[in-house]
C-alpha cells in the first residue's frame, strides 16, 4: 500500500515535470523565437496591361481597363493577409501598433490597391481601436515614391548603362541562344496570328500576347481559336525564358548588383538593426511586381523558374535561437500548400544571419550609381572605382 503510495506520488511528480517541459516548448523558452519579419509580395490578378493588335477584347471588356486590380486580386491579398495574421498571431500584437509595421508599395494602383487589401485583413480594428462599429476596417498607411524616383521595388531599373550591356551580353550569350532555339519556327507564326511583329523581342510576346491572353483565360473570355493549350504552353515558356534572361542566365551576381541587390541591402540592413534593438520594427512588407519577386529571387538564387502567380509572397524571417539570429527564407506561392521553405546556395534551411551577409555580400552593390556608370567603352572610371 505505502509502496503503491510512494509509486504513484512520483509518477505525479514526473508528470508535472513533463507537463512543465511541453510548457516551456510550446511558448518558445527552449525554442527559437522570431524577432524580425521582410514580406515582398506581387500584386493580385489584373487587366491586362496591353494587348496584341489583333485581340477582339480591347481595353473597353475590362471593367477599370487595363493593369488594374480585380476583385478577384482583391481577394487574393485579403486571402494572403488573413494568413499572415494566422502566420504572426504570436509575434504581432493584436491590434496595429505603428512603430511595428511598416508597409511601401511601388506607386502603382494595383500594388497599392493589393497593399491595402492586405491590410484589411491583416489588422481587422479590434477593442479599442474600433473607431465605427458598421465598418471592421481602419486605415493603415502605405507609403510609395513616385516612379521615376523609386530605387527599391519598381524593377528592372533602366537608367543603369551597365546593366544595359549586360542585358545586350546576354541576349547574345550561347546559353540564352540555345535555350531560345527550339522555339525559332514557332516564333516566327506569331506575327500573322496576333498583328504583333516585334517578334525578336521576347519581353513583347510575354507582355502583349502572352499575358492578355493569360488575363483573358483566367476570366472567362473565349480565345482565339490558334490560342491553342500548346500554344499557350509555349508562350508561358518563352515569358519565363524572358523573366530569366532579365536577372539570370548570363552574369547573374553583375546583373543582379545593379537590381535587386539594392533591395537585399535594405533588407539586411533593417535585419541588422533589429538585431541591435529589441524595440526596434517586428514587420516589413514590401509591394510589388513579378520582377520584384523575381528579381529578389535571382539575386538570392533560389528562383524557380517560374513565372511568380498574383499574390505569391516571399518571406524572410529573423531568428533568435540560443543567443545568435538565423535568417529563414519561404515562398508561398500556392494558397493550397504551405509556403516552400528556401535555400541559399552554400547555407543551410536556417542561415546565420552573419553567413547569410557574407554570401549574398557579391550583389549588394557600394555605389548602385557609380557602378552602372562603368561600361566598357567607359574604362577610364572603372579604373578609378576600382
Ligand atoms: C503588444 O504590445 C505591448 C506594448 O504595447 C507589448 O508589451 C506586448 O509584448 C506586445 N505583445 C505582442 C504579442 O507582441
Ligand atoms: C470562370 O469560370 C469558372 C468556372 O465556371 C469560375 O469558377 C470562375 O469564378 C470564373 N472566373 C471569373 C474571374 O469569373
Ligand atoms: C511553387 O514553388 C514550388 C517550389 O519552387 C514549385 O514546386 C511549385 O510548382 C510552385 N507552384 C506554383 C503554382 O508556381
Amino acid at each position: 500500500m505505502r509502496a503503491a503510495l510512494l509509486l504513484a506520488a512520483r509518477a505525479a511528480r514526473l508528470l508535472g515535470f513533463l507537463l512543465l517541459l511541453f510548457f516551456w516548448l510550446d511558448h518558445g523558452v527552449l525554442a527559437k523565437e522570431l524577432q524580425f519579419a521582410t514580406l515582398v509580395f506581387r500584386h493580385g490578378d489584373r487587366s491586362p496591361i496591353e494587348t496584341f493588335p489583333n485581340d477582339p477584347i480591347k481595353e473597353s471588356s475590362w471593367p477599370q481597363g487595363f493593369g488594374q486590380l480585380t476583385q478577384v486580386g482583391m481577394e487574393q491579398h485579403y486571402e494572403l493577409g488573413k494568413y499572415i495574421r494566422k502566420r504572426y498571431k504570436n509575434f504581432l500584437n493584436d491590434s496595429y501598433k505603428h512603430e511595428q509595421v511598416y508597409i511601401r508599395s511601388t506607386d502603382v494602383d494595383r500594388t497599392l490597391m493589393s497593399a491595402m487589401a492586405n491590410l484589411a485583413a491583416l489588422f481587422p480594428p479590434e477593442g479599442i481601436s474600433i473607431w465605427n462599429p458598421s465598418l471592421l476596417w481602419q486605415p493603415i498607411p502605405v507609403h510609395t515614391v513616385s516612379l521615376p524616383e523609386d530605387r527599391l521595388l519598381h524593377l528592372p531599373f533602366r537608367n543603369c548603362p551597365q546593366f544595359q550591356e549586360l542585358e545586350r551580353e546576354t541576349l547574345e550569350s550561347e546559353e540564352f541562344q540555345k535555350r531560345l532555339h527550339p522555339y525559332k519556327d514557332f516564333i516566327e507564326t506569331l506575327p500573322k496570328l496576333s498583328g504583333f511583329h516585334g517578334h525578336q523581342d521576347l519581353l513583347g510576346i510575354w507582355s502583349k500576347i502572352y499575358d492578355p491572353l493569360y488575363c483573358e483565360s483566367v476570366h472567362n473570355f473565349t480565345l482565339p481559336s490558334w490560342a491553342t493549350k500548346d500554344t499557350m504552353t509555349k508562350l508561358r515558356e518563352l515569358s519565363e525564358l524572358s523573366l530569366l534572361s532579365l536577372y539570370g542566365i548570363h552574369k547573374q551576381k553583375e546583373k543582379s548588383r545593379h537590381q535587386t541587390g539594392v533591395l537585399v541591402k535594405e533588407i539586411l540592413n533593417h535585419m541588422k538593426s533589429a538585431t541591435q534593438a529589441a524595440s526596434y520594427r517586428k514587420l516589413i512588407m514590401y509591394s510589388g511586381h513579378d520582377t520584384t519577386v523575381s528579381g529578389l529571387q535571382m539575386a538570392l538564387d533560389v528562383y524557380n523558374g517560374m513565372l511568380p502567380p498574383y499574390a505569391s509572397c516571399h518571406f524572410m524571417e529573423l531568428y533568435l535561437d540560443k543567443g545568435q539570429y538565423f535568417l529563414e527564407m519561404y515562398y508561398r506561392n500556392e494558397t493550397q500548400h504551405e509556403p516552400h521553405p528556401l535555400i541559399l546556395p552554400g547555407c543551410t534551411h536556417s542561415c546565420p544571419l552573419e553567413k547569410f551577409a557574407e554570401l549574398v555580400a557579391p550583389v549588394i552593390p557600394e555605389d548602385w550609381s557609380a557602378e552602372c556608370m562603368i561600361t566598357s567603352n567607359n574604362q577610364g572610371t572603372k579604373d578609378i572605382i576600382d
